[in-house]
């Protein structure tokens, strides 16, 4: 039996887009987790297993060789684990052969940070194994490092938020700020099952932003309003208001272009079904949105937006970041 470590998903819920251009956004640690187990082998093989995935594969003196799944597809997820893995055995010193099994439960490719969450747990995991003392901060570089294989330049939310845990302010020329927050924050997080391209959804906000500067301007100044205000109805516990900044926040975003039809339709399908407020969360054009939800509707939401069409699920805020499960 090898080591296994854990670390969550997250959700933007607020300030997605205009965090692009130096605007503060709040992010929180969901409790879906990915779950990594390492164990050595006897032999210099990075072999991968992704239960979730149903890939499986090894790298061998820089080649890759497939077992189970599509190859392509099988490389691109596994290319940026096995960066992690080469840093945390730099510092270990000494090249050893790894049987790494990954199960998430964090859907994939849906703006939830799921790659970094994989990353993040196999980075603890093999820090644990190998005895390589390593600390939060150690853990997010290496994340970071390897999602910049996976996104490009990515502004470092999902690493941070895999990695620390709990509700993080983050700006750009700040970076990430912890947030004391106190209050549940119960949601129904609903995938649109429509795949999308953040890097197309940042384009498109990009393009409008220079077509019409002085209309999107005041947009960005009222999503820095909203996340203002939302962080003192976090402080207070006060859902009611912070489900009103999220509804603002969501017309906003439809406003810079990067809502679609699928989302609109679970999230009119949450706040018809009583949720506080409900907007897209991430990139937009497809994707998931989320819906702030008192505790005793969280089902009534959930099921409004399964019968839409939606993948909902419930979900938490979590203050633990990346963790050993078991040495
Ligand atoms: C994507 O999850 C969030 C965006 O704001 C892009 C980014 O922050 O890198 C759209």
């Amino acid at each position: 039996m090898g080591v296994v470590a854990s670390a969550p998903a997250k959700i933007i819920l607020l300030g997605e887009h205009f965090v692009v251009y130096g605007e503060p956004a709040i992010v929180l640690a969901i409790d879906k987790r990915a779950y990594a187990e390492a164990e050595i082998r006897n032999d210099k093989k990075l072999c991968l297993h992704s239960l979730n995935l149903n890939l499986a594969g090894y790298f061998e003196n820089g080649n890759f060789k497939i077992e189970k799944g599509n190859a392509k597809e099988a490389r691109s997820k596994f290319e940026p684990i096995k960066l992690a893995v080469e840093k945390v055995l730099e510092k270990h010193g000494e090249n050893v052969g790894l049987d790494i099994k990954i199960n998430s439960t964090v859907p994939v490719a849906a703006g939830l940070g799921s790659s970094a969450a994989v990353v993040a747990a196999v980075t603890s995991a093999l820090g644990a194994l190998l005895n390589v003392k390593m600390s939060k901060e150690d853990v997010f570089r290496i994340t970071y490092e390897s999602e910049k294989i996976v996104h490009g330049t990515p502004s470092g939310i999902d690493p941070a938020i895999s990695t620390f845990g709990g509700t993080l302010l983050f700006q750009m020329d700040t970076g990430f700020k912890p947030l004391d927050v106190k209050t549940d924050i119960p949601l129904v997080i609903g995938d649109t099952g429509v795949a999308r391209s953040t890097r197309v959804q940042v384009e498109k906000v990009q393009a409008i932003k220079e077509k019409y500067p002085q209309i999107v301007e005041p947009i960005m100044l009222a999503a820095r309003e909203i996340v203002l205000k939302a962080i003192d109805a976090l402080k207070g516990n006060d859902l009611e208001t912070l489900g009103e900044l999220m509804n603002i926040n969501q017309a906003l975003l439809y406003g810079v272009g990067v809502s679609d039809e699928s989302l609109e339709r679970l999230i009119n399908a949450a706040r018809k079904a009583g949720a506080l407020g409900a907007k897209l969360t991430g990139a937009g054009g497809g994707g998931c949105m989320i819906a702030l939800t008192k505790n005793e509707n969280l089902e009534q939401v959930s099921e409004a937006i399964q019968r839409i069409g939606g993948r909902p699920f419930i979900a938490k805020k979590t203050d633990e970041g990346a963790r050993i499960e078991r040495t």
